[in-house]
């Protein structure tokens, strides 16, 4: 059961410049609730930076970013993650010393008053009142597909099902959108599979998804539209056949195969 209301997600004219490189040039996007957005672009096009600024990792060089008709630029990312947005990292951010069960535990109190610190120090302790905080990690991680995994920290388990972790942490802020990383970077292709039925779930269930990756079969499977960055800047979107077909896109993915930047 959703919390968050899932609403609108649109950047407005949104940059970011570090000294001199412009890793995202005057980018607009809207993202309608409940849509499944892939966001695809050659390396150091400008993918991961975008979703720091959406999530507040990153403050903006300029524009606005907007949620539920609200401006978010601005705001820290725990403020960002209560009014419903959620992330998973392309480097993965576990702790090495909590379970499985834990960080799907932890990623739920951001909604709680419970400060961090202590929750790490001690999470089972933390919330050992709180049984519905547990039952919900439990439901999240069988979502996800991590069912039986729940004490195992995460060097013990292998990439893949590492990166499904940080999905069920993400979804444990009962967020209405999930900004996803390259979620399938290092899974087999059953893990894929497993990854476009989880989407093909939270789309049912109304989530909005923004979704980076490289893997096509994932992107052209499950997404409903498509925004193409290249050198930071928008240079197609649409539906994923209408992209795959562009000459544009195609340019931008052969010039950067034959051996780097082609401006
Ligand atoms: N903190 C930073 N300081 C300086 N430059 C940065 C920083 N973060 C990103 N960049 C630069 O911004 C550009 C865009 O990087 P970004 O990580 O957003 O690309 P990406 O599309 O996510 O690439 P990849 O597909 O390899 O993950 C690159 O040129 C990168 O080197
Ligand atoms: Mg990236």
């Amino acid at each position: 059961m959703l919390e968050q209301q899932s609403g609108n997600l649109i950047a407005t004219n949104i940059s970011k410049h570090f000294g001199g490189v412009r890793a995202v040039d005057d980018l607009s996007f809207e993202i309608p609730p409940g849509i499944v957005c892939g966001l695809i672009g050659p390396n150091g096009s400008g993918k991961t930076t975008t979703l720091n600024l959406i999530t507040g990792t990153l403050q903006l060089t300029s524009g606005t970013v907007r949620y539920n008709g609200q401006q978010i630029n601005g705001l820290k990312r725990h403020e960002i993650v209560r009014r419903g947005i959620s992330r998973t990292f392309q480097n993965l951010r576990l702790f090495s010393s909590l379970s499985a069960l834990d960080h799907v535990i932890l990623g739920r109190y951001i909604h709680c008053k419970t400060p961090l610190i202590p929750s790490l120090l001690g999470v089972r302790s933390a919330v050992k009142e709180d049984t519905e905080a547990e039952e919900k990690a439990r439901h999240y991680l069988n979502m996800v597909g991590l069912s039986g995994y729940e004490d195992v920290v995460p060097h013990e388990l292998p990439y893949g099902k590492r990166k499904l972790l940080e999905v069920a942490r993400a979804l444990s802020t009962e967020a209405a959108c999930l900004c996803l990383d390259e979620p399938a970077a290092g899974m087999s292709e059953g893990e894929i599979d497993s990854l476009i039925n989880l989407i093909g779930q939270l789309k049912k269930q109304g989530i909005t998804i923004m979704l980076i990756e490289h893997r096509m079969t994932l992107v052209m499977t499950v997404c409903d539209r498509i925004v193409v960055l290249n050198y930071g800047k928008k240079i197609a979107e649409g539906d994923p056949q209408t992209v795959s077909n562009d000459p544009l896109v195609i340019q931008a993915y052969l010039g950067r195969r034959r051996g780097g930047r082609t401006q």
